[in-house]
């Protein structure tokens, strides 16, 4: 039995306020948006299984791994993996693995605000009767308004940085963690009312086919890249997010059984929301592959036109505004951790601090939707770019460092411990994934995306 350690910034007060938080971080953007989006470029039922297939074999483990690697070290990422490491009696720079997920967290928190700061302005469009019996076009037109406005981008990203930054300067338990427990319930039966009028639309069964009949010879190496890297982003997987909040979770409660709850909901209300939006794409004749503004074209013209629209579409876009400040909060707590363990600064200072920077990157994704739409690098603009990175590459090559470490470098007595798992069935399956599956999941899918796994092949086959 190794020593326990606790934390300093606190546990959460039992296992349903961490199942609470972390379905926080894990439901965001990333179910309501861009899971429908993604889905849509990607050609759909095939994306969708490689999805599921990677939450149940990559994610589950992983997010399996990061919470016991929190709950282990109970500090930041970056001092969590030093200590661990030492610990094993290997080299403390495994830090640097937190240290990639800070700046992570970072990157991905510079565009997840603008975007939420477009679901933020749409709370208002909504509320003031924008979009009632608006035409498919008139609605792509607001949108595309908002867009071409870095004034309104700006001044909605700055709302969204402040409102996550005062959330985080306060503490993670407090405040925010209140809110979501009747939140998350109300922004689910929400999306359950939309698949109702979905039902209504005469499209229904086209959008569960779009969702559900897979497909594959239209599935791309890159397409299954995409698919691993959001299994990451929607879980919160691969930079350090659950790890910290792992770090708060109780000495008694089951690692396994908190884990399955997180992502069977996160990834039940991913679907719900595929289920809510492709009829209405097709009812309306709209293109699915069309990016990222979709949900933002698509929802508008069924709160339109639907009875108590003007109510449903205000309550829904303030549903998705805190489930998207939910996530918000967890991407910057890695960083603000480690300022306030090795640079004793106070919480509200850095928070600041790593706010103002967040929101300096932030400048790029707002223009890289105006000004700048003309600069690509291979063919993406800035957020495009952004976006990829993190997502893609960063998540997956930091969970799979993170399963390298709970396979390879701590012992199984240790990883036993933690698990509170005897040597069952269990126990040998998720060390069986960690320690072989996903590393080779994650590497083969590397190599198919650039093109270098079928090299490999004609070289082997010489
Ligand atoms: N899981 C969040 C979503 O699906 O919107 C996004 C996110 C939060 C990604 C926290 C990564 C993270 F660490």
């Amino acid at each position: 039995m190794a020593q326990r350690r606790s934390s300093m910034h606190g546990q959460w007060s039992s296992r349903w306020v961490f199942v609470l938080a972390a379905t926080g971080s894990a439901v965001g953007l990333g179910n309501i948006w861009k899971f429908p989006y993604i889905t849509g470029e990607n050609g759909g039922g095939a994306f969708v299984l490689v999805y599921l297939v990677c939450i149940a074999g990559i994610g589950i483990p992983i997010m399996m791994a990061e919470v016991l690697l929190g709950r282990r070290g109970r500090q930041s990422p970056i001092n969590t993996m030093a200590t661990l490491a030492r610990e094993a009696k290997h080299s403390p720079h495994w830090k640097y693995l937190g240290w990639s997920g800070v700046l992570a967290g970072f990157l991905i928190l510079s565009y997840y605000s603008v975007i939420a700061g477009w679901a933020l302005s749409y709370v208002f469009r909504a509320a003031s009767g924008r979009f009632t019996d608006a035409s498919a076009d008139e609605v792509g037109a607001i949108f595309n308004n908002l867009l071409a406005s870095p004034e309104s981008l700006l001044a909605w990203h700055t709302i969204f940085m402040v409102m996550t930054m005062v959330v985080v300067a306060r503490g993670v338990r407090h405040g925010l963690e209140k809110a979501i427990r009747f939140l998350m319930p109300a922004l689910f039966m929400l999306l359950l009312i939309m698949v109702g009028y979905a039902l209504n639309t005469g499209y229904f069964d086209e959008g569960l086919a779009f969702l559900f009949d897979a497909d594959f010879s239209s599935l791309s190496g890159d397409s299954v890249l995409i698919a691993m890297g959001h299994a990451f982003f929607t879980l919160s997987l691969g930079m350090g997010a659950i790890m910290i909040y792992g770090s708060y979770v109780p000495e008694k409660a089951s690692i396994a059984g908190t884990t399955f709850m997180i992502a069977g909901a996160d990834t039940l209300v991913a679907l719900v929301a595929g289920m809510a939006i492709f009829p209405i794409v097709f009812a309306n004749g709209l293109e699915p592959g069309q990016g990222p503004g979709l949900i933002f074209v698509t929802l508008p013209i069924a709160f339109g036109q639907m009875p108590g629209g003007l109510f449903f579409g205000t309550l829904f876009f303030v549903l998705v505004v805190f489930a998207a400040w939910s996530s918000a909060i967890s991407l910057i707590e890695p960083a603000i951790t480690w300022l306030v363990e090795n640079k004793g600064m106070k919480r509200a200072t850095a928070s600041i601090g790593a706010g103002i920077v967040t929101w300096f990157v932030g400048l790029g994704t707002v223009l890289s939707f105006n000004l700048w739409s003309g600069y690509t690098l291979f063919d993406k603009t800035f957020f495009d770019l952004l976006d990829y990175l993190t997502a893609n590459i960063m998540l997956p090559l930091g969970g799979l460092f993170i399963a390298v470490f709970a396979g390879w470098i701590m012992t199984r007595e240790a990883t036993q411990d933690e698990l509170r798992m005897r040597d069952h069935v269990g126990y040998r399956l998720w060390r069986f994934l960690v320690r072989y599956v996903t590393p080779a999941a994650v590497i083969v899918v590397f190599l198919e995306a650039t093109g270098l796994l079928g090299w490999l092949m004609t070289v082997l086959e010489r």
